[in-house]
């Protein structure tokens, strides 16, 4: 049987999760809500969904097991919480919350009512990223030792109509960006143990640059910079650097050096991508009578892009297994990211208490397009 799913949040990012999830048979979107209710028709029409409405009346509906939470990161644990209290599973965008507090009642109301909440990012489930994730388990570098990895920019304030949040309590780089690259390290390398890490804003107030509101001030009260050191749990160590206040743009730049060679993952932010690996005798020094050229492997397996871990939950719930894209690995995520901010205020290193088991690789013919649910 389909698995009914719902929508809550009609902004800039549910017009990608609308283009996938409408197409995956093993799912059926039901209805879009958002308190504005005009936007939430907008987006079902555009999309074909049947119904549109407010939060309640999408909760009220017995076809939805699956609730996809689109809303801001302010609110994420607060609509998770009623999604839950429905009856019903969550998909949350990333990150699952902005306190570790609001994390974990939402891991233990989900818990106490037998249901799942799984989060972005689900990139992480993409192509690119997977077919890294088996070349790397099946040892092509080696045992895994050091990552380095940034991702720089002018800031979303450039493009984004409404970007004071990605600005503010729950945004900047680190909470924003950093999901991405840290649920890709977490992945490979296991738990973090430890976090240092520097900050700074480079500029007080911005401008929203485009849209309606272009023109309008606001604060700038999260770091626009931050440049962290990771201990893994496991060994191994990590630095990762999220800006929004480079004019030299640098998307995904993400490396892991092993014991046996290097590989160079695709951006974490997309789906697709090829990786390069290196081995350690590629390199003949400095005076370098012809470099050999990294190996180039593609990518193998869905690159449907956002909606993907939507259906890997429902299929996970299905089948009895847990989903992999969990609310447990988010919450160490976000436990990382905000021993991160931590370090960077007090200067000192930050303990993360929290641990996870990692993901197992999805099999190289996990296929979106089937229907595989009864
Ligand atoms: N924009 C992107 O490129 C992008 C990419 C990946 C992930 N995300 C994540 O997706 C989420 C949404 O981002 P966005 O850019 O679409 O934001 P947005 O501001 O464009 O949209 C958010 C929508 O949520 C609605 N909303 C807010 N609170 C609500 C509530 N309590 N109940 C119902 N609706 C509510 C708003 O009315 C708005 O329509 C964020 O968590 C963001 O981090 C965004």
């Amino acid at each position: 049987m389909t698995v009914g799913v719902g929508l809550i949040g009609a902004g800039v990012i549910s017009a990608q999760y609308l283009a996938n999830l409408t197409t995956f048979p093993d799912l059926e979107v039901r209805f879009v809500a958002d308190i504005d209710l005009e936007r939430a028709a907008a987006r079902a029409e555009e999309f074909g969904v049947p119904a549109s409405g407010t939060v309640e009346q999408l909760l009220a509906d017995d076809g939805i097991g699956i609730v996809v939470n689109l809303t801001l990161p302010s609110v994420h644990a607060e609509v998770d919480l009623q999604i839950l209290a429905a009856g019903k599973h969550v998909w949350s965008e990333k990150p699952i919350a902005t306190s570790a507090a609001d994390a974990r009642r939402v891991l233990d109301a989900a818990e106490a009512a037998g249901l799942r909440v799984a989060v972005a990012p689900d990139t992480v489930l993409g192509a690119g990223l997977q077919t890294a994730f088996r070349a790397i388990a099946d040892g092509r570098i080696g045992a895994p030792q050091t990552a380095t990895t940034m991702v720089l920019n002018p800031g979303p304030d450039r493009w984004h109509p409404a970007p004071e949040f990605l600005f503010q309590a729950g945004g900047g780089p680190l909470l924003d960006l950093g999901p991405y690259y840290l649920s890709t390290l977490v992945t490979v390398f296991g738990s973090v143990a430890r976090v240092s890490a520097v900050g700074g804003i480079a500029r007080p107030q911005r401008v929203v640059e485009s849209g309606p509101r272009a023109g309008t001030t606001f604060d700038v009260t999260v770091p626009t910079h931050s440049a962290l050191l990771l201990e893994f749990a496991g060994g191994g160590s990590a630095q990762a650097t999220f800006s929004f206040q480079s004019a030299l743009p640098r998307a995904g730049f993400f490396e892991i050096t092993g014991t046996e060679g290097a590989i160079v993952l695709p951006d974490p932010n997309m789906f697709d991508g090829a990786s390069q690996l290196w081995t350690q005798r590629s390199w003949r020094g400095v005076t370098g009578q012809d470099q050999p050229e990294p190996e180039t492997i593609e990518a193998a397996g869905p690159d449907d892009g956002r909606g993907l871990g939507v259906l890997e939950l429902a299929r996970a719930v299905a089948a009895g297994v847990p989903e992999r894209a969990s609310g447990a690995l988010a919450a160490h995520v976000l436990d990382v990211m905000l021993a991160a901010a931590r370090s960077a205020e007090t200067g000192t290193t930050v303990e993360v208490a929290s641990r996870i088991l990692t993901p197992a690789p999805l099999p190289a013919d996990w296929d979106p397009t089937e229907r595989t649910l009864p």
